[in-house]
């Protein structure tokens, strides 16, 4: 098989680098891609949302599936073109994209579907807004309603915070992304991230994952697309998994497909654990970035017959199969870390230097996914954005992967970076 990739991130380079593991894969081409993915196959040119470009790129390489990576050009519909050429598409098109795309979209079809997910108003009106606020109690929860890179959401501790947001948002803090505010009950509990990867109709779960938003140790600091990541979550208990299954999972799939809106692709699910069970903090259309390099690394089996199944159909009825195609059963204890440039998610520093990406990449359990890289003109690997690297590595028990990762971080000497040093904590407190 051939397969066209998209995306450039350190999500991409580990699902470049699991699907060139398939028995059934020849070359993985992605694009952009970035120095990691080169080393696994042909990176090209074109951006993630150059669509028409993109559709030439297909054209010229002729893939048997085309695996999208990145919420953006799901949003921008590249599913639907290229599926429209007759093309097999991993990746959900933009009208069930919405999940993601539009905070309010995914809160109507979560009501409307019976799912469980905090109670919630959505408001274009700065006084309507600031009315609803004085129904609800601290924390406040504000979310611009379109995609805002991670930045969307905002939680106020008093009134005077929130009402000053309302007022920003509506005025177009985030651009046409916040002309609609949704704004939610706080939820208490602990967070975990669960992925269903779906023809629209049939799901195979992956062992649940647990990200780490905050910038600084001790969850502290600001929101960060993601500084690390572990799985199996202990917080999914197979009492919380089989209750995501049964109260959200299956209704929307079904509620999407009645609705015309059938969901293919991979259905990331926010979860909040809370005193009353698992509820639906977000939906996302892709996988997490960095809980998939933790799933793409700690996965035995093949995850391409899965993938394909979810582009093409076939997945319903045969749920065991793909199954034990994936060796779940035998998923290993995975953590990644991620290292990113000094500054962020402010501003950072693009070009400094990082060294010995191959000596951690030697140690036991140990695999480095690229992220911000890049190569300067005399060939040395430097950082390119935010988020650099993602130092991944399993072990027989959470601890065991938690040390490796870290061995991993410590054998690269990047003074340009910094990375959480607690990373899988709230696993490894529960002993
Ligand atoms: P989102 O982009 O919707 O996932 O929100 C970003 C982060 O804000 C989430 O990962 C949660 O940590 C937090 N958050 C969002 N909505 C809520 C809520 N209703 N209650 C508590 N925390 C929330
Ligand atoms: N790690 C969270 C996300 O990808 O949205």
């Amino acid at each position: 098989m051939n397969i066209l990739l998209i995306g450039s991130g350190g999500r991409e380079h580990a699902l470049a680098w699991k699907m060139a593991h398939s028995p059934l894969v020849d070359v993985v081409h992605s694009t952009p891609g970035n120095p990691g993915m080169d080393e696994v196959g042909p990176c090209f040119d074109v951006g993630v949302t150059d669509v028409d470009n993109l559709e030439k790129l297909a054209l010229q390489l002729e893939p048997d599936l085309i695996v999208i990576g990145p919420e953006a050009p799901l949003a921008a519909g590249l599913s639907d073109v290229l599926r429209a050429r007759g093309y097999d598409v991993f990746g959900p098109s933009r009208e069930a994209a919405q999940l993601e795309s539009s905070k309010a979209f995914s809160k109507a079809r979560m009501v409307a579907y019976g799912v469980p997910t905090a109670a919630y108003g959505e408001f274009t009106e700065p006084g309507l807004a600031k009315a609803f606020l004085r129904t609800m109690e601290a924390p406040y929860v504000l979310k611009a309603d379109g995609l805002a890179a991670g930045k969307g959401v905002v939680i106020a501790q008093t009134l005077d915070e929130a009402d000053a947001e309302v007022d920003e948002m509506l005025s177009g803090k985030f651009g046409d992304a916040s002309a609609v505010l949704v704004i939610e009950e706080f939820m208490h509990g602990e967070e975990a991230s669960i992925f269903v990867i779906t023809d629209g109709e049939g799901a195979v779960y992956l062992p649940a994952a647990q990200d780490h938003k905050r910038v600084g140790d001790g969850d502290t600091g600001p929101n960060t697309g993601g500084m690390g990541a572990y799985a199996p979550a202990p917080v999914v208990t197979d009492g919380i998994m089989a209750r995501v299954k049964r109260e959200i999972a299956e209704p929307m799939l079904k509620g999407m497909a009645r609705d015309g809106m059938p969901y293919q692709g991979v259905l990331f699910i926010g979860v909040m654990v809370t005193d009353e069970g698992p509820k639906v903090v977000e939906f996302n259309a892709r996988f997490g970035d960095p809980e998939c390099q933790v799933l793409m690394k700690g996965l035995k089996g093949d995850i391409v017959p899965a993938l394909l199944a979810a582009a093409t159909g076939g997945l319903a009825g045969n749920e065991a199969a793909f199954e034990a195609l994936l060796e779940l059963e035998l998923f290993e204890p995975t953590a990644t870390v991620v290292m990113a440039a000094k500054g962020y998610p402010g501003t950072v520093e693009k070009g400094s230097v990082i060294k010995h990406v191959g000596k951690a990449n030697d140690l036991p359990g140990v695999k480095v996914f690229h992220a911000g890289t890049d190569m300067n003109e005399i060939g040395l690997l430097t950082a390119n954005g935010g988020r650099v690297l993602s130092v991944t590595a399993s072990g027989k028990t959470l601890r065991e992967a938690v040390d490796r990762a870290y061995a991993g971080v410590d054998a690269i000497d990047w003074p340009g970076g910094f990375c959480r040093r607690d990373i899988g904590w709230r696993a490894l407190e529960r002993g």
